[in-house]
């Protein structure tokens, strides 16, 4: 078998790049290592910056998300009882799409199987050859079979757990990483949303994230401490959690219900350096991991598709290679400004075990300026509805 592009991986990453370079002409292979059931049952981020609106749009898949996305122009930050709006619109004139990562994903595979691409699922072992050369191959099995596919470039879109950064030796890459002391527990449950906005509640028991996916489908986080599983959390307790953490208003309105997913993440920032190595580019989760506070994770990925995508067309276009030179440089740019965002909001908003009086009041004194500060509120916003391309 023989392809252009060879991309590993088919969550949103591998997905879009595929269905971007494929509207250009470009001919890809998507080799994804679960079913395609398991890839959509994964419930996960929720905010999409206004680029990435841009980009889904662009490559043919935003019909579904702009009927049935929501439109954001402010969320809350809160402290205790004490709310703070922050206003995108007013603050920097962008806002964001509230549109699940697993929907993003559904349109995904429904334009790839309309423009009939080759999406190979349930492939195991995969491995990535040749890369430092020029007639890199993929590798895996399927069927009790060893498959090969020849390409001439790979696109390492497999997530934080994949093979793809592996492949690139040890004394080429550089990691970055920094692990927080807890985890959120997330819940989906079909009762109305707390608020028509997003709430990131500070709160002296702990983070709560108050968000949504429609009007009656809500999604809620608290901080856990890394030591707890998700049989310690009822949904009596996970309710009455929650409640404690959201400032009084707000959680008196509450409507609770039987929730229908639970899970715990882990938090962490993690980068690995560089993006490129030889013929292959990594995407995604595969090169870097946010803290989610900041909702990055998933617009990362794809302003990596869009650096990647455009540098690929370039090349196969104009045979000019300039974009695949620049790639790594370009998408590590961004990447290290929503790191610094996405460590940041983290830090403004949960309880570290660790913590004294003193950092304690430096959150403190961090929301009052957000509370008093035009300018404060505009760099705020102008990183949450997501940095320039
Ligand atoms: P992934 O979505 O991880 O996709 C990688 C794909 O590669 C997967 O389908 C995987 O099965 C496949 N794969 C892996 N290994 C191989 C292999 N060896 N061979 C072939 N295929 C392989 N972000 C937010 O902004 N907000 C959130 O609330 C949020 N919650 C999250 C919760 C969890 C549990 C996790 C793990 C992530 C969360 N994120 C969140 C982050 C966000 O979901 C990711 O940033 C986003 O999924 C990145 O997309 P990706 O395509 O790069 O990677
Ligand atoms: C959601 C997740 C986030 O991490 C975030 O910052 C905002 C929203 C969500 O799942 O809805």
């Amino acid at each position: 078998m023989k392809t252009q592009v060879a991309i590993i991986g088919g969550g949103p990453a591998g997905l879009l790049l595929s269905q971007v370079l494929n509207r250009a002409g470009v001919a890809t292979v998507v080799l994804e290592r679960k079913d395609r059931a398991y890839v959509l049952a994964r419930i996960r981020a929720g905010v999409l910056e206004w680029g990435t609106v841009e980009m889904l749009r662009a490559a043919g898949v935003g019909d579904r998300m702009d009927r049935e996305g929501q439109v954001h122009e402010g969320c809350y930050l809160t402290s205790g009882d004490r709310m703070i709006r922050l206003d995108f619109h007013e603050s920097c004139g962008k806002q964001v799409m509230v549109y699940g990562q697993t929907e993003v994903t559904r349109d995904l595979y429904a334009a790839q199987d309309a423009v009939g691409t080759t999406i190979i699922h349930d492939a195991a072992d995969v491995a990535l050859h040749g890369v430092d050369g020029d007639t890199p191959h993929v590798t895996w099995t399927k069927d009790g079979h060893e498959h090969r596919l020849d390409c001439d470039y790979i696109a390492g879109c497999d997530g934080f757990h994949g093979v793809s950064r592996p492949t690139i030796p040890s004394d080429i890459r550089r990691e970055f990483e920094k692990v927080y002391p807890f985890g959120w527990l997330g819940v989906l449950s079909e009762t109305p949303p707390a608020a028509h906005e997003l709430i990131y509640a500070n709160h002296e028991r702990g983070f709560a994230l108050a968000s949504m996916r429609n009007p009656m489908l809500s999604r809620y986080y608290i901080q856990v401490p890394l030591t707890d599983r998700v049989e310690d959390w009822s949904d009596a307790a996970f309710w009455d959690e929650l409640k404690r953490r959201l400032p009084a208003e707000v959680a008196a309105s509450l409507i609770t219900g039987p929730t229908i997913e639970k899970s715990i993440a882990p938090l962490r920032s993690f980068v690995s350096e560089p993006m490129r190595w030889g013929r292959l580019f990594l995407c995604g989760d595969a090169a870097h991991i946010v803290p989610p506070t900041g909702a990055k994770g998933l617009n990362l990925a794809v302003s990596d598709v869009h650096y990647l995508s455009a540098a690929l067309i370039r090349f196969y276009g104009q045979g000019d290679a300039a974009g695949l030179e620049s790639y790594s440089a370009d998408a590590l740019a961004r990447v290290w400004g929503a790191m610094r965002f996405s460590w940041q909001m983290t830090t403004l908003l949960h309880r570290f075990p660790e913590q004294s009086g003193f950092d304690r009041r430096m959150q403190e004194a961090e929301l009052a300026q957000i509370a008093s500060s035009p300018a404060a509120r505009r760099l705020l916003a102008e990183n949450y509805t997501g940095l320039p391309y």
